[in-house]
């Protein structure tokens, strides 16, 4: 068993998780119909990968003798007016989530729920990595609209460069 306190709030974000994976999923929507099958492919795996962090919380109230709680779900944003619309509110969505992910460390730490708090390390490392994930999609898609095509194969080419010793 966890404090009641701690239990809700692990239990709100296994709902955060699945509302994140439908988010996902109307994003996925957006370039299915703009007929940009490979970043509708990548939204459809990132709804997948935002389900399967759900159930990690699902596991864990299990594990600890809780049992998990489903919320409604809310309407996502469904309307795009870019690839870069997506893209930015989807960076915005993690930054919100990685923020949730911080409350409840400040809680399991007040509350001194060791065993909480390492669950959620694996949580604070792929926040890290979905955040940048986005920003550098981001990057390279502004890349596009600043110098075309020929600008993205150059900063390839400088991502090679070594040190000459
Ligand atoms: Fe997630
Ligand atoms: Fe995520």
């Amino acid at each position: 068993m966890l404090p009641e306190k701690l239990t809700n709030a692990l239990n709100d974000q296994f709902n955060n998780e699945l509302q994140a994976a439908h988010a996902y999923t109307a994003m996925a929507a957006y370039f299915s119909k703009k007929g940009y099958h490979g970043f509708a492919n990548f939204y459809l795996i990132q709804s997948k990968e935002e389900h399967f962090h759900a159930m990690k919380f699902y596991q864990y109230l299990v594990t600890m003798d809780e049992t998990p709680v489903l919320q409604a779900l809310t309407e996502p944003k469904n309307h795009f007016v870019s690839a870069l619309d997506v893209l930015e509110n989807s960076l915005s969505q993690e930054k919100s989530v990685t923020s949730n992910i911080y409350a409840l460390v400040t809680l399991a730490a007040e509350l001194q729920e060791h065993a909480t708090l390492s669950f959620l390390d694996w949580f604070i490392e792929e926040q890290m990595e979905e955040e940048k994930s986005f920003r550098d999609i981001i990057a390279r898609v502004k890349a596009v609209e600043e110098g075309g095509e020929y600008f993205l194969k150059m900063d390839d080419e400088f991502a090679q460069r070594k040190l000459e010793e």
